[in-house]
């Protein structure tokens, strides 16, 4: 039986996606920017079926986790995008897709990046094969991908990716082989998730000034970025995510990811940034984790905040 197989890396975005100005076609609101996370991946593979439908089943691969489930709802948005793919190239048969993360599913941690851009790759592979049609470019096949999830179209590009409307590239920033950790400060599944998040942040007075701050905050990171003025970055890193936040906390229906432990994490990392001066960049998605990107020459000091920090009280990946 004839199968085809695809992988994709997840992204954490520096500068973040909320807020969308066409919500079919997942056009942002603003400009993003996101490292890609080579370590955390999604797996999907494509059969035919045996009768019209589509259909969702784990994709079992060695060494991967054999738990791995989609919701029932999950599982539509992932076959609807798949339609969606194949209403692309007028393609009528029934497939079978299967699907797998490498990190824990019950981490809290959102793959929808990596499972869309995997899916994507995966099915236009197919598509093209099956229906005798050119390879479409990366370009192309990232802007496919993110009518699934908006942020997908960032994992197609590495180390750095640059997002703004319907135009998403790889960014050339002179920091390469970041160090990539995420403190787990809860397991549970996310009350609001983020596609919810980017209708419910409209509602909030500060969302008048975000497309604005958000750019401002994009053009003073890159040049933080391309000065080597890795203090500055962290600053404008952190600035950018407690805007986030903060239109969370001041929207119509108020909501929030933050719990003690993250406010007591993120006290201590700022403590660390002020007695010495140096530190991870940190940032934060639409959940209760902490991201920490760390530079190569800074492995020691990395090593040294997980021990006496973290390990014992909080899953890292
Ligand atoms: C907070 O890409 O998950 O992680 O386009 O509705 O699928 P949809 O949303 P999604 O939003 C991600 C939001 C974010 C910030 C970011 O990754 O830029």
């Amino acid at each position: 039986m004839q199968q085809w197989l695809a992988e994709a890396p997840a992204n954490i975005a520096l500068i973040k996606y909320m807020g969308k100005k066409n919500k079919d076609k997942k056009i942002p609101a603003n400009p993003s920017l996101s490292y890609t996370l080579n370590h955390l991946r999604s797996y999907v593979s494509l059969e035919f079926s045996s009768d019209k439908h589509d259909t969702w089943e784990l994709l079992e691969l060695p060494g991967l986790d054999n738990n791995f489930s989609l919701s029932a709802s999950e599982q539509q948005r992932f076959l609807g995008h798949l339609a969606f793919l194949k209403e692309q190239f007028s393609y009528r048969g029934g497939l079978v897709v299967r699907s797998v993360n490498n990190f824990p599913h019950s981490t809290g941690l959102a793959s929808s990046a990596s499972s869309f851009a995997a899916l994507t790759k995966c099915a236009l592979l197919a598509l093209s094969e099956l229906t005798d049609t050119p390879e479409l470019s990366i370009e192309d096949q990232a802007k496919l991908s993110r009518h699934g999830s908006g942020s997908s179209c960032r994992s197609f590009f590495s180390p750095w990716a640059l997002w703004d409307g319907e135009k998403v590239s790889a960014i050339d920033i002179p920091y390469d082989n970041l160090i990539h950790e995420v403190i787990i400060i809860s397991h549970a599944p996310k009350v609001v998730s983020s596609s919810k998040a980017h209708e419910l942040v409209e509602t909030s007075p500060l969302y008048l000034s975000r497309i604005e701050n958000a750019t401002h905050n994009l053009h003073a990171l890159l040049e933080a970025f391309r000065a080597n003025k890795w203090a500055d970055a962290y600053s404008i890193c952190w600035r950018e995510f407690q805007e986030m936040h903060a239109l969370f906390s001041t929207s119509q229906q108020p909501f929030g990811y933050m719990t003690p432990d993250t406010h007591q994490i993120l006290d201590r990392l700022h403590e660390e940034w002020k007695q010495t001066g140096d530190g991870p960049i940190v940032t934060m998605d639409a959940g209760p984790n902490i991201h920490l990107l760390y530079r190569s020459d800074q492995a020691e000091q990395a090593r040294l905040f997980k021990q006496d920090v973290l390990i014992g009280n909080f899953d890292v990946l």
